[in-house]
């Protein structure tokens, strides 16, 4: 067994929710791929070998629990024009959708990895990803097959918009049908677009019940343009999260509370759409697990920063630095029913990231510097 001994941390958040999350002048232990041990670095036990991180923060790796990775073209003009005033709606999806099915399997994944790279050297160390831009039953299943080489977080987003020249009924059939039925060995989770433009209640409902029987995991584009029945269907099918949580009746919010149904909150959506931001206070004064993640896809969110929706959290949602990087940790990790991730304590999968920086607080402190000094992933430095 190798064991590597994490020496002068400055600050180390654990993410622990019981002993405290937060040691000064800190040490941590790494056997093989696991937290072997955490705590004060002047009680540090021996190890194999020693890496001296220079009074810098260390925390756990972020957990990006919502991202839609595989898909090709570009969305630029719409951007473009969505800043100069456009609404931003579920049809640029058939955009996305077209080149999708246009590129070869060596280019979505080239493009995928790329992503992954990309989050990674930024402190994701775990991301889930979802299919969503084949909507036939080979583009999805070669979807989640690409996606599958990155993640075991695959999630099957057939029912993200009905495609052209398919009507909705025979759509929402083939979905929990046939597509499921080749989708369903390649994806632990299945997720729907329940929102107007896309899924209703009934459909919603209809797909996910039948992504459950097969054996997945539910979770749900909830409530992003407006109050609708996602969140309520999420609760009652004991979905894992409700993402997307912005516009939320009180029901909505109790519902949260009193299932244990993850909250996920996608700021990088409404910055890039400047729509109004998630109430986090509202969700948290509630007691709602609350996520946070970067919902990275070519439309409503081409970015892959867990740092930069950290520093919207704190600055336009309100949430204290404290809360946000717990959300982008801990909470990502209760998105996806992990518990070996998101926390730094024995036991716990050894992924870390070393900040350039005294403390945490400077991920929203210090907007689009650079912070993360180094990555570790399973024990091993990946970046
Ligand atoms: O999560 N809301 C649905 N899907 C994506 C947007 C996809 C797109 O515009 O391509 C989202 O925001
Ligand atoms: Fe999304």
């Amino acid at each position: 067994m190798a064991s590597i001994l994490f020496d002068e941390i400055g600050l180390l958040y654990t993410g622990d929710q019981t002993g405290g999350e937060e040691i000064a002048s800190a040490a941590l232990v790494v056997e093989d791929e696991t937290v072997a041990w955490v705590g004060p670095a002047a009680s540090a036990p021996q190890a194999d070998r020693r890496v001296d991180v220079g009074g810098r923060c260390v925390l756990p790796g972020f957990v990006d629990s919502h991202a839609h990775l595989v898909f090709a073209g570009d969305r630029t003009a719409e951007f473009v024009a969505r800043m100069s005033g456009e609404q931003y709606g579920a049809g640029g999806i058939r955009t996305t959708v077209a080149a999708t099915r246009e590129a070869a399997d060596s280019v979505l994944a080239a493009r995928t990895a790329a992503l992954v790279t990309e989050m990674l050297a930024q402190g994701t160390t775990t991301v889930e990803i979802k299919s969503g831009y084949g909507l036939t039953e080979e583009d999805e299943r070669r979807s989640l097959e690409i996606a599958g080489a990155f993640t075991e977080e695959t999630t099957f987003l057939g029912a993200h918009v009905v495609p052209a020249g398919v009507s909705t009924d025979d759509y929402v059939r083939q979905v929990a049908g046939p597509m499921l039925a080749a989708c369903a060995p390649l994806a632990r989770w299945i997720d729907v677009f329940c929102e107007r433009g896309a899924f209703d209640g009934d459909q919603s409902r209809e797909i996910l019940s039948a992504g459950i029987a097969a054996g997945l995991g539910a979770r749900v584009h909830a409530a992003q343009f407006g109050v609708g029945p996602g969140v309520e269907i999420a609760c009652e099918l004991g979905a894992a999260s409700a993402d997307h949580c912005t516009h939320l009746s009180d029901d909505d919010v109790t519902a949260l509370a009193t299932s244990g149904v993850v909250a996920t909150l996608l700021p990088g959506a409404e910055f890039s759409t400047r729509s109004p931001y998630p109430d986090a206070r509202r969700l948290l004064a509630a007691g709602v697990t609350v996520a946070l993640a970067t919902d990275c896809n070519p439309g409503s969110s081409y970015t892959s920063s867990m740092p930069f929706c950290i520093a919207l959290a704190v600055r336009e949602m309100r949430m204290t630095p404290l809360e946000a990087v717990r959300a982008a940790t801990y909470g990502g990790a209760r998105a996806l029913r992990r518990d070996d991730i998101g926390v730094l304590r024995p036991g716990a999968r050894a992924d870390l990231v070393v900040l350039d920086a005294p403390s945490y607080v400077h991920l929203a402190y210090r907007p689009g510097v650079p912070l993360v000094h180094q990555v570790w992933r399973g024990g091993r430095k990946v970046a």
